[in-house]
């Protein structure tokens, strides 16, 4: 799809479709106005005709607007101005993408970025048109040999601004089609199944983003190399598996030499069975997903380089399989992780956070500024926070404060939860330093407890992104949270420093 941002009125137009705005009660915005003109009053007719009041989501799509260029014109409902924000933006221009990209259009005119949106300015509504329109037109058909195509999908779409707001809308534009294409990749990895996405896909995954951006450098440790520095967390999920782990870095310095680095560690089990702690068959494939926290740091990274912001940021990425066999982790086994604590697995399930206190130990060699930790950890926050926000925890309240606010701006929220002392001891064992499960009450809380034991050196905040990596139902897919809150949360650094 090719984005422009233009500055034409409506009046002259000459497009496929026109996309404008309508308030309710039968409000035309600006545009939808003027256009209105030029048609001699064919919208404004077929509003009072009942064909539509403005309700958000409510579309309605007219045929050769007569005295006009253009073969389409969209109108979509913009519900209550008054009560018009982020929210009501963000599903205006989704069900604009998805019908204009039904209709038959092969290019539109938006002035949708010229609608109204509190606090908020051209960059912002062009960054999340461009952001929005690429996630609404992507299709998980990579495996089909026969893609389920659109007829004739949407090509090119401009985006109208005011005179003044172009460079402000450039710059959004250069932004959204950055996170849009970070976004993309962790749909598609997340996406791919178990058997195709293994820890080597991800390596390779890796080493091509150190390929296609020259200040990204990549590098993956094999398990022997786990095996000398210690590792008894990470090695003893995979233990399981004839597919060896891997512990990929990505260093991107865009930033001074010196200037330390942000680092995102992502959880990247390419399949969670459970191991002997085996999950039930239902829905066990959706353990494909249980990389998506390794994915979203891929992609974050892509949108810093496609972005060359000005920070240094490392990704870390453990990635293993999680399977039972005759060499898998036994409940009840003792290891030793790269700490030097011992951790006794009362459940394999739990894997998680042991491939996870490995890679968080690993990453001081980082001198970290900061290091947020990304992963698919605990059913229990599904059952917390359902699939609109992902938990957050940290030991850090300041970080916690910038992670939630660039959630807010991205549209990619998360939640706090509490991380207190009172929940550490959960997690006592009798026979080693501590259990890898603190049982049944506040699951993400005692798993977020069990990563700090590894974090104490450092600030450091854990995203538990179970229930918004991916949908379930019909529309079963990656949905590549959290990158875009996460080079949000970049971005604003860069933008403070
Ligand atoms: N990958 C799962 C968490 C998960 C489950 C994410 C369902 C999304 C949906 C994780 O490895 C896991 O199995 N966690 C266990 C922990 C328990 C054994 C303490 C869980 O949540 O049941
Ligand atoms: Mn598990
Ligand atoms: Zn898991």
């Amino acid at each position: 799809m090719k984005f422009t941002v233009k500055s034409e009125k409506p009046a002259a137009i000459k497009s496929g479709c026109i996309v404008l705005g309508v308030f309710e009660r039968r409000k035309l915005t600006d545009a939808a106005q003027q256009f209105d003109k030029t048609t001699r009053g064919l919208l404004t007719s077929l509003m009072k005709d009942g064909e539509m009041d403005g309700k958000c989501g409510q579309i309605l799509l007219v045929h050769y607007p007569r005295g006009t260029r253009c073969e389409r014109a969209l109108l979509v409902g913009c519900g209550k101005q008054h009560k018009f924000s982020d929210r009501q933006y963000r599903q205006v221009v989704a069900v604009a993408a998805r019908t204009v990209n039904a209709s038959g259009a092969v290019d539109a005119a938006s002035y949708l970025a010229d609608l109204e949106v509190p606090g908020r300015d051209t960059g912002w509504k062009v960054s999340n048109l461009v952001q929005i329109t690429t996630g609404v037109l992507y299709k998980p058909d990579e495996l089909k040999s026969r893609k389920d195509k659109t007829s004739r999908p949407l090509r090119r779409l401009a985006i109208h601004v005011a005179p003044g707001d172009t460079d402000t809308a450039h710059q959004g534009l250069a932004d959204g089609e950055a996170i849009a294409a970070g976004v993309e990749l962790a749909r598609v990895l997340g996406d791919l199944p178990g058997n195709v996405c293994t820890p080597a896909y991800l390596a390779s995954q890796a080493r091509e983003l150190g390929k296609q951006y020259k200040k990204l450098r990549v590098s993956v440790m094999q398990e022997a190399a786990m095996k000398k520095l210690g590792m008894g967390a990470l090695l003893s999920v995979s233990r399981g598996s004839e597919e060896p782990a891997r512990l990929i870095s990505l260093e991107y310095s865009g930033g001074a030499v010196g200037d330390r680095p942000v680092v995102l560690v992502g959880k990247g089990v390419t399949f969670d069975s459970g191991g002997i702690s085996i999950k039930p068959a239902g829905a066990m494939d959706e353990m494909k997903y249980d990389m998506c926290g390794a994915a979203s740091v891929l992609g974050t990274l892509k949108a810093c380089a496609e972005m060359e912001l000005p920070i240094n940021v490392v990704g870390v990425i453990p990635t293993t399989e999680n399977l039972p066999s005759g060499t898998a982790s036994k409940p009840g086994d003792i290891v030793t992780s790269l700490s030097g604590q011992t951790i006794e697995v009362l459940n394999t399930d739990a894997e998680g956070r042991l491939i996870l206190c490995d890679a968080l130990s690993y990453c001081k060699k980082f001198d970290p500024d900061v290091v947020i930790d990304i992963a698919t950890l605990t059913g229990a926050c599904v059952i917390a926070l359902g699939s609109h926000a992902a938990g957050l925890l940290s030991n850090d309240d300041e970080l916690a404060d910038e992670l939630l606010a660039a959630g807010v701006t991205a549209g990619d929220r998360a939640w706090p939860l509490p991380l207190w002392d009172e929940y550490r001891k959960q997690l006592d064992s009798n026979f080693a330093d501590m259990a890898n499960i603190g049982g049944r009450e506040a699951g993400t809380i005692t798993a977020a407890c069990f990563l700090s034991r590894f974090t104490e050196d450092y600030r450091w905040a854990h995203i538990d992104i179970a229930g918004v990596a991916w949908k379930q139902g019909k529309e079963k897919g990656a949905t590549g949270r959290p990158v875009s809150l996460l080079t949000r949360f970049l971005q604003n650094r860069c933008a403070a420093s």
